[in-house]
């Protein structure tokens, strides 16, 4: 008998690659694409729960054992710190972590004391600036939009997340320095992973053939150019 498994998405973008991946895994997850605003959804005969949450509170979820499963980007967990298994790399999602500022201010970031750095992720911002470069910054807490905070005189620079880099080219501004590379990862509430080892461990194994079945058609594709 299998157990009824809760697999917490973070809504958007990730939750609908994290769906596409299950089902090619081989995982029914018709319950989980029904165009709604349910939060739960529920299929009882694929054993599968979904809930849609905000991705920072992904990790809670799952640490507090509300969800077995987790799909979340690397960036959150940096910044959330809970305690759970981080199992697979799942490779969508993928985007870098960085300091970004005006391009004037590349390779003379050492040089400015003091700097305040305006960004989402502030525990990320503090470990890399003050445990990694042994730099006391002020870090001011922003929701979004944060590429405007050097534009307008906030803060010197910025930490946050890179994709195209295209928000940054538009708005003037450059990498200056990378902190970590993000993608969304499977993470496992640790109770779970003991007590629905059954249901649980399968379903890792079905995603990590299917991840590497997806890297293989890749490279044959990018062999036949
Ligand atoms: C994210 C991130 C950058 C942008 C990067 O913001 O904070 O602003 O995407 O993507 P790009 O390199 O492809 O341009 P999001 O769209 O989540 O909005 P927000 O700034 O309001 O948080």
């Amino acid at each position: 008998m299998n157990d009824m498994l809760t697999i917490a998405l973070s809504k958007g973008r990730l939750a609908e690659q994290a769906i596409e991946l299950l089902e090619a895994s081989g995982y029914d997850c018709a319950a989980a694409k029904e165009k709604s605003r349910k939060l739960i959804l529920e299929d009882a005969e694929s054993g599968l729960r979904f809930i849609l949450a905000k991705p920072a509170d992904v990790p809670t979820y799952v640490e507090y054992g509300a969800a077995d499963i987790g799909v979340v980007g690397k960036d959150t967990l940096l910044e959330e710190s809970r305690q759970l298994y981080e199992v697979i790399d799942l490779g969508f999602g993928a985007c870098r972590m960085c300091v970004c500022g005006p391009a004037s201010l590349a390779g003379k970031l050492d040089g400015i004391p003091n700097k305040r750095v305006a960004t989402k992720y502030p525990h990320i911002a503090r470990s890399y600036f003050e445990g990694e470069k042994k730099e006391s910054v002020e870090i001011i807490k922003l929701n979004g939009s944060v590429e405007l905070a050097p534009l307008i005189g906030l803060s010197e620079v910025i930490v946050d997340i890179v994709e195209s880099g295209r928000t940054l080219r538009e708005n003037g501004l450059d990498v200056l320095e990378v902190i970590a590379d993000i993608s969304a990862r499977l993470v496992v509430n640790r109770v779970s992973m003991k007590m629905k080892a059954q249901s649980i461990l399968p379903m890792l194994d079905a995603i990590r053939v299917q991840l590497s079945a997806n890297k293989t058609k890749e490279e044959e594709e990018n062999d036949a150019v």
